[in-house]
């Protein structure tokens, strides 16, 4: 089927698919990334205390630690599902998912520490607390088995909890865009509606995980055969 676009560039020489899937994941990471920039920009210069910031001025680890962790996971694991590098320089995938897998567990920990000892603002209920807690868990359960298949050379089940470890830290980005839209059409949502559009943000991210893992391997770039056992 012909899309009508023209292509100048000779066969072969057209970018690789794969190298749109990072770039497509780091545009959706950034509006957590961008809260989080301007987070700890207001921690490090002393902000004025408001309800808005009080938890995170009184017990600023936390919240950086989960900033960090979860901003360099988001953008440095984008790259990790780049094919070409990782195909070209394997030590290169291993170095860098060390440090991943590191800032992943991070994050996750630390929103899960977060989700137990902040008080919780305005708007934010036991039912989001209780999503917190399920989905930080997942995160970091997904992440860990991740590791446990590549040590053990499953290079096929190390790709799929790398994926699904990863769709539900892209959950932040998600629920943007997923809160944003519903603002826009309907208005501000309550505290129940706030916790099951979150959660709708994590599933769906999972829903597309799952889909790409078993049923449309060819959208990411599939274990080279080298790779696999
Ligand atoms: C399962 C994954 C995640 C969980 C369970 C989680 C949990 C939390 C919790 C409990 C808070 C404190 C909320 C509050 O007291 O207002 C928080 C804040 C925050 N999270 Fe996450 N988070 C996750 C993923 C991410 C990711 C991937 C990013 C960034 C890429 C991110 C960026 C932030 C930022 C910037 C804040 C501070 C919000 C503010 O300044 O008001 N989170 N998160």
């Amino acid at each position: 089927m012909t899309t009508g676009r023209t292509d100048a560039r000779p066969p072969g020489t057209r970018a690789p698919a794969g190298w749109r899937v990072p770039a497509a994941l780091i545009a959706l990471s950034a509006v957590p990334v961008g809260a989080g920039a301007f987070r700890v920009t207001q921690l490090a210069t002393g902000a004025p205390v408001t309800e808005d910031n009080a938890r995170f001025l009184a017990a600023p680890l936390p919240v950086l630690l989960h900033i960090v962790g979860a901003t360099v996971y988001c953008v440095l694991g984008a790259f990790q599902f780049a094919p070409g590098p990782r195909r070209r320089r394997p030590g290169l995938h291993r170095g860098a998912g060390r440090l991943v897998v590191l800032c992943g567990l991070t994050g996750a920990l630390a929103g899960l520490w977060m989700s137990l000892t902040y008080p919780r603002p305005p708007g934010d209920g036991e039912l989001l607390t209780g999503f917190r807690l399920l989905f930080g868990a997942a995160m970091a359960v997904a992440i860990v088995l991740g590791v446990v298949a590549a040590r053990r050379r499953d290079l096929v089940r190390h790709r799929a909890w790398m994926i699904r470890g990863y769709a539900i830290a892209q959950g932040a980005g998600t629920q943007a865009v997923v809160i944003g839209l519903w603002m826009l059409v309907a208005g501000t949502p309550g505290e129940v509606g706030t916790a099951l559009l979150m959660a709708a943000a994590w599933a769906l991210n999972l829903a597309v995980a799952e889909w790409l893992v078993r049923g449309r391997p060819a959208l990411l770039p599939s274990p080279h055969p080298r790779e696999t056992r």
